[in-house]
């Protein structure tokens, strides 16, 4: 685990000296700034040796890690193994989720592959399985993926304070949508919601941990994402807020009830609108809606299908924001809409 202690601003040099003094400085990552819910802080790295506590701060684990240097490249780990050719292809980036590590690998270096898994733990220590990654496919956004190295491919992902249990060859988890996870952990406090696409929890636990609305129901289709959702409910004891639901959102979501509503899909997320809708009170309410859309039309399209949707049901809609979430495939955006719904 990587160690930190968290201490006001004020306090970092007077800490930092002593933990120079006391040789438990961690001199591989970043002294930084971070900004909690109790206020602003600075996170000073240490080592083992600073064994608890540090003048009475308790030692953390350090989430979201930044190293002062980067690993060295898996290039550099590879030369000697591979040809000049062959190190040209090798890709420049891969997942770390838990201690797995997930990598896609270009077929001309098919018999390289067991090499550049083993490269890749080299790096990172602290991780047990390496896998192949293939890309994503159908309604259940079901990845379709290799064990290229060890035993496990479920592992515990933590992130901004969440704990996300996963089975990386049966669900998915965007490192792409990291902002989006974050910004649902402040949205929600004291409202019902619905997360009407739930997975694992991706935005209903953020949600849940931090912002702590009355309610969310929290629908999901697919059995294994379901079954990873009620443990990470578990595992994060938010029992008391999230309603776990089997099904599928068309059918499964309330009518008239809730304040807000997560439509956290893509590909066909407008045919879903509707039940979106009706799932607000009818005093209305806020839909966040994801679509993938032309780069042309990321402006005009999503907000299009909403206010054709809303009018169906004789309610107006307002675009608070438009907010980009990721390049999706070339030319294609993956967007989020703030919208408010009223009568
Ligand atoms: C792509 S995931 C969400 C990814 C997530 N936003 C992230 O941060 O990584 C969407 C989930 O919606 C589920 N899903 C698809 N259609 C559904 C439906 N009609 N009702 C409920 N869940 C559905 C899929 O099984 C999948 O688990």
């Amino acid at each position: 685990m990587y160690r930190a202690i968290r201490i006001p601003p004020e306090k970092g040099e007077e800490i930092r000296e002593k933990a120079v003094a006391g040789k438990f400085l961690d001199t591989t990552r970043k002294i930084r700034k971070i900004q909690t819910e109790k206020g602003t802080f600075l996170e000073i790295p240490v080592t083992e040796a600073a064994g608890e506590t540090v003048e009475g701060f308790p030692v953390i684990e350090q989430e979201d890690i930044e190293f002062l240097k980067p690993p060295a490249s898996l290039k550099e780990y590879l030369k000697g193994s591979l040809s000049e050719t062959e190190l040209a292809q090798v890709p420049s980036g891969w997942q770390v989720l838990g201690d797995i590590i997930i990598i896609s690998i270009p077929d001309a270096l098919d018999e390289k592959k067991l090499i550049i898994a083993e490269a890749l733990l080299s790096m990172y220590p602290k991780c047990r399985s390496v896998v192949r990654d293939f890309g994503i496919e159908g309604q259940f956004r079901q990845p379709k993926r290799e064990l290229l190295l060890g035993s496990s491919t479920e592992t515990i992902h933590k992130e901004h304070g969440c704990f996300f249990k996963q089975d990386v060859t049966r669900v998915m988890y965007s490192k792409g949508n990291l902002e989006e996870r974050k910004r649902m952990s402040r949205l929600g406090k004291g409202e019902v919601v619905v997360d009407m696409f739930a997975g694992i929890g991706y935005f209903s636990i953020p949600m849940a941990v931090h912002a702590r609305p009355e309610k969310i129901i929290s629908i999901e289709i697919n059995p294994e994402s379901f079954a990873y959702l009620k443990e990470n409910i578990r595992l994060n004891h938010v029992e008391d807020i999230i309603t776990p639901v089997l099904g599928d959102c068309a059918q499964a979501a309330p009518e008239g009830e809730v304040d807000r509503v997560i439509m956290g899909y893509v590909g066909t997320t407008h045919h879903y609108l509707e039940p979106a809708i009706k799932a607000l009170k009818k005093s209305g309410g806020i839909l966040h809606y994801h679509e993938t859309v032309p780069e042309n039309l990321a402006r005009t399209r999503p907000e299009e299908r909403i206010k054709i949707a809303a009018e169906s049901l004789g309610k107006k809609a307002e675009v608070l924001e438009t907010r980009r979430i990721k390049k999706y495939s070339p030319g294609v955006l993956h967007v989020v809409v703030d919208v408010r719904i009223f009568a």
